[in-house]
C-alpha cells in the first residue's frame, strides 16, 4: 500500500517519554498516519491559515528566530494536530507531542520542558484541560523561556530560575472558551479552524482513496464529501468504509451509486447526520417540545456522556442550522424539524 512519503525532515516523537502517558502519542494509529498531510500542498482548504503560516515561518527562517506560540481551536477533526506537524515538517524541526491530562503532576511538564532542544515544537492537546499549577509553570517559560523552580520548604524555600532553550508552544483545543485570559494572551497567534466546503472535502476523499488504492470518480468523491459533516477526519472514516463496501459487493469502484447505497446503510443521512444525532434532535422535538432543554439532560435521555454531546454532536449541529443555543438550553430549529420531516410548531400554529 502506498504510503505518503514523510519529507525526512521531521521526526514525530513517538518514542515512550516517561513523562507522557502513552494514550497522548496519537501518531501510532497506523491509518489516521499514513493519511496526514505532511506538507502544506497535501493540507486542503483552511487557505487563510496555510498563508498567514507560510509567511509567519518565512519570517521566522530568515530571522533565525523560533517561531510565536501558537493556539489552535476548533471542532474535533478539522485538522489541528495536522497542522501542528506540517509546521514541524516545515520547519525542520522535531515535534513532542503531550496532551494537558498527561501533565497532571508539576514533573510531567518540567521534564518535558527540560527536555526540548532550541526551535523545537511541544504540542499540548486538550490545552484547555491544563491545571492551574501546569499553568503557572508554562507562564515563564513561554514568555521569558525560563522555568521558576522552589527548592526546600517554607522559610528556607528558595527560587531557582533555570534558563529553557528557545521552543515554540503549540496548543490545540475544541474549547478556546475555557482557556485561562492569561494563558490565552501568551500566545503570539490565535487561529481557529473552519469547516470545510464539499469542495474541499471531496479532495480530502479523492487524496486518501488513492492513498488506499481505491478507485473513485468525482461524484463519488462528492457524494462522500457531502455526508462528512465539514470534517477531515469523518470524510476519511467514510471513504474507508465506502471502500469496504465497493470492495465487497461492488466492482472496486466507488461511483455516486456506490457512495450513497453505502452510507444509506451505514445510515448516515444526506446531512451526514448519524443516529446518535437524529436521535438528539428527536429527544427534544418530542419530549421537550423543541426545547429550550438542558444539554445535561439531553445527555443522560440519550446515555451520553455530556463532552460527547457538547464536543462531537453540536458543533456540526449548531453549524448546520438545525440545532440552537439559547441561554436556557438547547432548541431545534424550524430546519432540524424539516430535516426529520417533523412540522415546528409555528408551522403547525400557521394551519389554524
Ligand atoms: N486540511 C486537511 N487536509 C487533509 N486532511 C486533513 C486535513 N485536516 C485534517 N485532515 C485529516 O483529518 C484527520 C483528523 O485531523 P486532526 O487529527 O489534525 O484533527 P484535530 O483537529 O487535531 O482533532 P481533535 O480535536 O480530535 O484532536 C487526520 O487524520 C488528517 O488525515
Ligand atoms: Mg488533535
Amino acid at each position: 500500500m502506498a504510503i505518503i512519503s514523510d519529507n525526512g525532515d521531521t521526526k514525530f516523537t513517538t518514542k515512550r517519554n516517561p513523562m507522557v502517558k502513552p494514550e497522548t502519542i496519537e501518531y501510532d494509529n497506523t491509518f489516521e498516519n499514513s493519511i496526514r498531510p505532511k506538507d502544506f500542498d497535501s493540507y486542503i482548504g483552511q487557505s487563510a491559515l496555510k498563508e498567514t503560516l507560510k509567511i509567519t515561518l518565512e519570517a521566522a527562517k530568515l530571522r533565525e528566530k523560533p517561531l510565536d506560540h501558537m493556539l489552535f481551536y476548533g471542532p474535533p477533526g478539522l485538522g489541528k494536530t495536522t497542522i501542528a506537524g506540517v509546521i514541524a515538517a516545515q520547519m525542520g524541526v522535531e515535534i513532542k507531542i503531550t496532551s494537558a491530562p498527561a501533565l497532571e503532576r508539576p514533573r510531567d511538564i518540567i521534564g518535558i520542558l527540560m527536555s526540548l532542544k532550541g526551535g523545537e515544537i511541544l504540542f499540548i492537546d486538550e490545552i484547555h484541560r491544563l491545571n492551574k499549577v501546569a499553568e503557572e509553570i508554562l507562564y515563564p517559560a513561554m514568555e521569558d523561556f525560563t522555568l521558576d523552580m522552589t527548592t526546600g520548604k517554607s522559610q528556607t524555600a528558595k527560587t531557582l530560575r533555570v534558563p529553557l532553550p528557545k521552543f515554540t508552544l503549540i496548543g490545540a483545543t475544541t474549547k478556546a472558551g475555557e482557556l485561562s485570559s492569561p494563558l490565552r494572551d501568551r500566545f503570539g497567534m490565535i487561529h481557529r479552524l473552519e469547516f470545510y466546503t464539499i469542495e474541499e472535502l471531496s479532495q480530502v476523499v479523492e487524496r486518501t482513496a488513492k492513498i488506499l488504492e481505491i478507485n473513485i470518480t468525482r461524484e463519488g468523491a462528492i457524494a462522500i464529501a457531502r455526508r462528512s459533516r465539514g470534517t477531515p477526519r469523518i470524510a476519511n472514516r467514510l471513504v474507508k468504509r465506502v471502500a469496504d463496501f465497493a470492495i465487497v459487493k461492488y466492482e472496486g469502484i466507488i461511483d455516486e451509486f456506490v457512495a450513497n447505497e453505502s452510507l444509506d446503510i451505514l445510515k448516515i443521512d444526506e446531512f451526514g447526520l448519524e443516529p446518535t444525532d437524529r436521535a438528539l434532535l428527536n429527544l427534544i422535538i418530542e419530549k421537550y417540545d423543541g426545547g429550550p432543554v438542558g444539554v445535561e439532560t439531553i445527555a443522560a435521555a440519550l446515555s451520553e456522556d455530556v463532552r460527547t454531546i457538547e464536543d462531537v454532536c453540536e458543533p456540526y449541529l449548531l453549524q448546520a442550522g438545525l440545532l440552537q443555543r439559547t441561554p436556557r438550553g438547547r432548541k431545534v430549529s424550524p430546519e432540524g424539524y424539516r430535516h426529520l420531516g417533523i412540522k415546528s410548531p409555528s408551522e403547525q400554529t400557521r394551519l389554524f
